[in-house]
């Protein structure tokens, strides 16, 4: 094949700069569904890193509504929803807009093209948006699409500068609309944002409010509902955009609000329109079943969080840097990419358990950290495995 010069040699730099920076990593290999242990790389492994929160990737009930959706609706659409739609996609997004408690939800194909989506097409020219630095990529990427736009960085939960940027953009306000936009639970860390102050700096000073409730759903509020559930701030937050592909399990994201929020996205927001339909079949029954699970059994919220306070507590009673964290992603910060692979590479390799390596540009460097997540359906036995192997792991590296 005659490949052309200046691709080869831009391919090939770039391949290996990544791995000179070793920001390749060895991908596993998942030979089972995803539960608290799998088979991965041909071996019985622990999964300590899956955002599989209530345990519902591989729920029986879940399959057989997948199974029974594609019997009844088709593999695929085999069109776009701006041509139709099926009965079993708006039923899912009825149920989704119920669930955030909105009048109205659509879903998008990933979480990551609902904000890249709704962000671009929300925010126009002579908008202001005012957005936590420590924002997922996906917001970032919705926000630098939206031109014209004045773009205003806090640090991150720091509601003294976030107040600061609003009184900044005051000076720009006759020009247009203003919005805060904040991971409510934020991927790396594990905090979470502090919603009612937002909220009322938002009342303050003229502005709507947009969060990514990504990690919070199914994990946040006592049923499960998310961060407005969480802070009881009903009918205060403009647009809640979260995904379907870490509680729920399945795969999607959806942007939650208005009946009116709803069609101006169905119609003008290209990472929707341009995409043909979704959910599948299989996805949309799934999806709705995880729902229904949910709503029935809010008890796997309260595992998962009686599972989310034991492990940590026990990771920092052993002396680990577990750093901000308040939900069931807990880093365990060790400073160097280096430290961070060891520490991933032992647990493997030694203990049969699974934590992912973060490095820069994921988190600032000298934060480099293995992130950990437990799941609902993690046994006892299985994390006070853990953290012994956590013990054994962290003295021989010197990290404890
Ligand atoms: C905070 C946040 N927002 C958005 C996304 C994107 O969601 P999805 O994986 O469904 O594209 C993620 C997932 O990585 C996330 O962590």
């Amino acid at each position: 094949m005659l490949v052309n010069a200046k691709y080869e040699k831009f391919i090939r730099d770039q391949y290996d700069e990544l791995i000179r920076t070793r920001y390749m990593p060895h991908f596993r290999v998942l030979g089972s569904p995803n539960s608290a242990k799998a088979i991965l790389d041909g071996q019985e492994i622990l999964i300590l890193c899956a955002n599989n929160y209530l345990g519902l990737a591989n729920d029986p009930e879940m399959k057989k509504a997948a199974v029974e959706a594609v019997e009844k609706w088709g593999a695929g659409m085999g069109t776009g929803r701006m041509i139709m739609t099926m009965a079993i996609q708006d039923e899912l997004e009825e149920k989704a807009a119920e669930f955030k408690s909105a009048e109205a939800a659509l879903v998008y194909p990933t979480g990551y093209t609902a904000n890249v989506g709704a962000v671009w097409s929300l925010m126009a020219e002579g908008d202001t948006i005012v957005s936590d630095e420590l924002n997922h990529a996906s917001i970032i990427d919705g926000c630098r699409l939206a031109r014209g736009t004045n773009r205003l960085i806090y640090k991150h939960l720091d509601m003294k500068d976030l107040e600061a940027k609003l009184k900044e953009s005051v000076k720009d306000r006759a020009k247009g609309k203003t919005m805060i936009i904040t991971d409510s639970v934020f991927s790396q860390d594990g905090d979470i944002c502090p919603l009612p102050e937002i909220v009322e700096l938002a009342e303050k000073y003229d502005a709507f409010v947009y969060i990514d409730d990504a990690h919070a759903t199914g994990v946040l509020g006592k049923t499960g509902r998310g961060t407005v559930e969480h802070f009881n701030l009903y009918g205060r937050v403009e647009v809640q955009m979260g995904t379907l592909s870490k509680a729920i399990a399945t795969c999607g994201g959806y942007v939650a609000g208005s009946n009116e929020l709803k069609y101006y996205l169905w119609r003008r927001s290209r990472t929707y329109c341009f995409s043909t339909g979704f959910p599948d079949p299989a996805t949309a029954g799934a999806t709705l079943k995880a729902f229904e699970i949910i709503k029935r059994e809010p008890e796997r919220v309260q595992r998962l969080w009686d599972n989310t306070r034991y492990f940590k507590k026990e990771l920092e009673d052993l002396g680990f840097n577990t750093g901000i964290s308040q939900t069931p992603i807990t880093p365990v910060i060790v400073g160097t990419p280096e430290k961070a692979m060891q520490l991933s590479r032992l647990l493997y390799e030694e203990e049969k358990i699974f934590v992912n390596a973060v490095s820069y540009p994921v988190v600032p460097k000298g934060t480099d950290r293995i992130r950990t997540i437990v799941n609902a359906h993690h046994k006892r036995e299985e994390l006070d495995y853990a953290v012994g192997a956590f013990e054994r792991v962290g003295k021989k590296l010197d990290l404890i």
